[in-house]
């Protein structure tokens, strides 16, 4: 019998019991025994939930209690899950999060201390919720040289622009609606401008190159700006329009971003639609590969923290995710890399005699939008970029594209 806590019974948390509850018979075949919650952390009350006598307000009860093999992280937030976690693992806790921001902030000093006491910090729900995809970028794709991560890494927002592609309708009212939904948060801040995709992005570009990769440096735009005249030019270039968070190398340094970019029909990530999430990774031996589900969601996250939850019955003092270290990951100044850009402008006098000066070979498009003409660039710079479109008045927006 392995005993368990878990701190947090908000969404996740009450998932995760529901997970061990209802599987329990399959869980413990798996596990090697069966697995007990003896205790879950949260201050509210939850009166007639199956919990209501394993509840306890106090963390000292779990980090104290030498019974308590593994803790599972489902707060949220940075404090007081990282003390909380930290405690646990320096008592010879493994400890499984859902908490990206955890990872991304403390991932390197949580998976050290875990590696110094012979337990496990796992994360496997942090990124893609229920998809796997930390477990097999550590285990399975060990062979390759891993040179880009594209992923759609945040349902919210790639709901939002499904719904806006195949309605035509605009940001804020498909937002409302996702909010009414409850697809969408209500302070949706951290999705719809990009920081959650950032930190998804940040975890998985750290595994992927072993060094820590700072998220506060990765260059993150958000949706805000996309309207549905957007998906109309969109549509003619054989493309739609998603919320990326990417990597790749570029002379032996790596180019991080998320951004709305344009990807067109012949990637795997076009048909990733909805709530769905998907990591497309590419190593240098394998190929390209592509990671599909629930990126979200009560039991689709839950069931990726039970998952980890079972991996460390199975490695009982043995450290099995060595992940990142604190050296720094240098990154490309953003500036410096390089893609096409999709450009609308307003019609002015002599306007398109302007952007061919400024901008050279540029691919025009004519949708019939009345007050504005678009095209789209050659290959160049950010800089470059920034620099000629200062050149060219009444700028409506700038899309990046993937191809
Ligand atoms: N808000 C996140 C999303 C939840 O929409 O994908 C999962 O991290």
């Amino acid at each position: 019998m392995s005993k368990v806590a878990v701190m947090g019974y908000g969404t996740v948390g009450s998932g995760v019991v529901e997970v061990l509850l209802n599987n329990r018979e399959v869980i413990a075949k798996r596990a090697g025994e069966d697995i007990e919650i003896k205790y879950v952390l949260d201050l509210r009350e939850f009166p007639g939930s199956p919990i209501e006598n394993i509840l306890t307000k106090e963390f000292n009860d779990i980090v104290n209690d030498p019974e308590i093999e593994t803790v599972v992280e489902t707060m949220g937030g940075l404090h007081p899950a990282y003390e909380f976690v930290k405690a646990c693992l320096e008592a010879g806790k493994n400890a499984c999060t859902s908490n990206k921001e955890l990872v991304a902030k403390h991932g390197d000093e949580l998976l050290k201390v875990a590696k110094e006491h012979n337990v496990n910090f796992l994360f496997e729900a942090s990124v893609g919720g229920g998809i796997p995809i930390i477990r097999p970028m550590k285990s399975s794709l060990t062979a390759d040289v891993i040179e880009e991560i594209t992923g759609i890494l945040n349902g919210t927002t790639n709901y939002i622009l499904t719904k806006m592609r195949d309605n035509g309708s605009a940001f804020e009212d498909v937002l409302k609606e996702a909010q009414d939904l409850g697809y969408a948060e209500r302070n949706p801040e951290a999705d719809v401008e990009g920081y959650d995709a950032c930190r998804k992005i940040a975890i998985l570009t750290s595994l992927a190159y072993g060094k820590k990769v700072d998220f506060e440096e990765i260059y993150t735009e958000g949706i805000t700006k996309i309207t549905a005249e957007d998906f109309i030019y969109a549509k003619n270039l054989d493309a739609t329009i998603k919320l990326v968070g990417t990597s790749h190398i570029v002379d032996g340094k790596v180019v991080a971003m998320v951004a709305p970019v344009l990807i067109r029909s012949d990637n795997p990530l076009y048909s990733v639609d909805d709530v769905f999430n998907a990591i497309y990774v590419r190593g240098n031996m394998l190929g390209d590969a592509m990671f599909y589900g629930k990126g979200a969601g009560k039991l689709p996250t839950a069931s990726a923290v039970v998952s980890d939850v079972i991996e460390t019955i199975k490695h009982k003092g043995i450290n099995v995710m060595s992940g990142w270290s604190s050296d720094k990951q240098e990154l490309l100044d953003f500036a410096d890399s390089s893609r096409r850009f999709f450009v609308r402008v307003k019609e002015s006098e002599g306007i398109v005699e302007k952007i061919m000066s400024v901008f050279g070979n540029i691919e025009p498009m004519d949708m019939g939008i009345a007050g504005e003409c678009a095209f789209v660039t050659t290959e160049m710079s950010e800089k470059e970029f920034n620099e000629k479109k200062e050149q060219i008045p009444g700028i409506i927006t700038r899309i990046r594209l993937s191809f």
